[in-house]
């Protein structure tokens, strides 16, 4: 069988690292890919919004599955037009990446159907949105409506700031039209965990918890990142607390899926706050979290490529997922500036040392080739992965793998991990 996948980050590393393990895979091509990935799968140059181009490529190769990475292609509808042309696609529909492409949408959805969420209110105008933010107080959380690469979002702790954000969106236009709208939302406080499912529309199927670190600095310092570390599981996902978000979050949200008659088949991924004991919504993503795909599927034990055309194809209900014991980790390794402006093009020494290894995998992002040696070209660089049979463990192997590994400039955190030791 041959597969594509559509990415080129730490995640579709992870899938393709994942999938090319699978005895009925005989080859993997990714668009675009990057360094890493190109030693163990094809890429191809091929742009992800060129849906044209990927269908004809999987036409003339006989791609026996797609499986779409990042968010932005599935908003812009490329399952649809994959569906149409008979392939088979994993990743929703349209209709049903709106929940990550409308924040709106998503919290409309939300109290629709009775999911625990933020109270907020959704803003067109900008002086009513100034009014309800001097009204409500401060913290308080203001959102872009659309697609802005995880860097719409503004937890604000004084009024000054959530004002400054709401002109940052409105009238400087950061985002473009994903700010032509903007949410403003209850601040919660709590812990964050990532609560991911795998459903073709009828059967559900939670995957590994996970928790991410979503800011740049040791302690949750710093401004908010795309994700700087996680590991799975999630010990504030107690088989209980996992059970009332089945109860509580996912069962509603698949009748309002169904009423809304959308036939969702890919990941939904549930960004959650345990706030006093009760899990609330801050988002939706409709792909695998990204660095959390990489300790997740580092746990997985069944064929990757049977789960996700099964879920494709609708035969989930077929399928038995089974996971590794123990701890994975991933520390991503970050360009300087990041998550500002970065620098690209610093040569990355030490890779080698993971070449065959299976403990430790280092899961490329942003890299690429030149002159025969691999250069940083983006914020997140590298996502060193191990497992462990304890989070200590884990923990030691990766920060031990980091050592190795060097760059101009790179900054990682040094606490992934410790929140998990702490729970225990
Ligand atoms: P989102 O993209 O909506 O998940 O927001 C990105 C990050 O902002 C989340 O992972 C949280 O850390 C934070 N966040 C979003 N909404 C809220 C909220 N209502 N209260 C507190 N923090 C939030
Ligand atoms: N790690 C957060 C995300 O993938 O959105």
């Amino acid at each position: 069988m041959k597969v594509l996948v559509i990415g080129g980050g730490g995640r579709e590393h992870a899938l393709v690292w994942k999938l090319s393990q699978s005895p009925r895979v005989d080859k993997v091509y990714c668009a675009p890919g990057n360094a890493g990935i190109s030693e163990i799968a094809e890429c191809i140059n091929i742009r992800i919004d060129d849906f044209e181009g990927l269908i004809d490529f999987v036409k003339y190769n006989w791609i026996d599955l797609t499986v779409v990475g990042p968010e932005a292609p599935l908003s812009e509808g490329i399952a649809d037009a994959f569906i149409k042309e008979e392939r088979i696609i994993f990743g929703p529909v349209k209709a049903g990446a709106r929940l990550e492409g409308s924040k709106q949408f998503a919290k409309d959805f939300m109290q629709k159907y009775g999911i625990p969420t933020a109270e907020y209110k959704t803003f067109s105008s900008y002086i009513q949105a100034e009014e309800y933010v001097r009204l409500k107080g401060a913290p308080i959380v203001v959102k872009a409506d659309g697609l802005a690469a995880g860097k719409g979002v503004i937890v604000a702790e004084t009024v000054d700031e959530a004002i400054d954000a709401l002109k940052l969106i409105m009238k400087d236009k950061a985002f473009g039209k994903a700010g032509s709208k903007v949410i403003v939302e209850q601040c919660l406080k709590g812990e964050e965990a990532s609560f991911m499912i795998l459903t073709d529309g009828k059967t559900v199927v939670p995957l590994a918890t996970s928790q991410d670190h979503k800011q740049i600095f040791d302690g949750d310092k710093g401004p908010n990142t795309g994700g700087m570390g996680a590991y799975s599981p999630a010990p504030i996902l107690t088989d209980k607390m996992s059970n009332e978000v089945m109860k509580t979050i996912i069962d509603p949200m698949m009748k309002g899926l169904e009423r809304e008659r959308i036939n969702y088949r890919g990941v939904i991924y549930v960004g959650l706050m345990i706030c006093e004991g009760k899990p609330y919504v801050l988002e939706y993503n409709v792909r695998f979290g990204d660095p959390e795909a990489q300790p997740i599927l580092f746990r997985l034990d069944s064929d990757l490529f049977d789960v996700l055309k099964a879920t494709a194809e609708g035969r989930l209900n077929e399928i038995d997922v089974t996971w590794k014991e123990g701890v994975s980790i991933c520390v991503v390794l970050a360009s300087e500036g990041y998550p500002g402006s970065y620098k690209k093009g610093d040569v990355i020494k030490g890779l080698d040392h993971f070449k065959g290894s299976r403990d430790v995998v280092v899961f490329h992002a942003g890299t690429t080739h030149n002159n025969g040696e691999i250069i940083t070209s983006g914020g997140r660089v590298l996502g060193v992965t191990a497992l462990g049979d304890s989070i200590s463990s884990a923990q030691d192997s990766v920060y031990r793998a980091i050592e190795k590994i060097k760059f101009n400039g790179m900054q990682f955190r040094k606490d992934i991990g410790n929140k998990a030791i702490k729970k225990k």
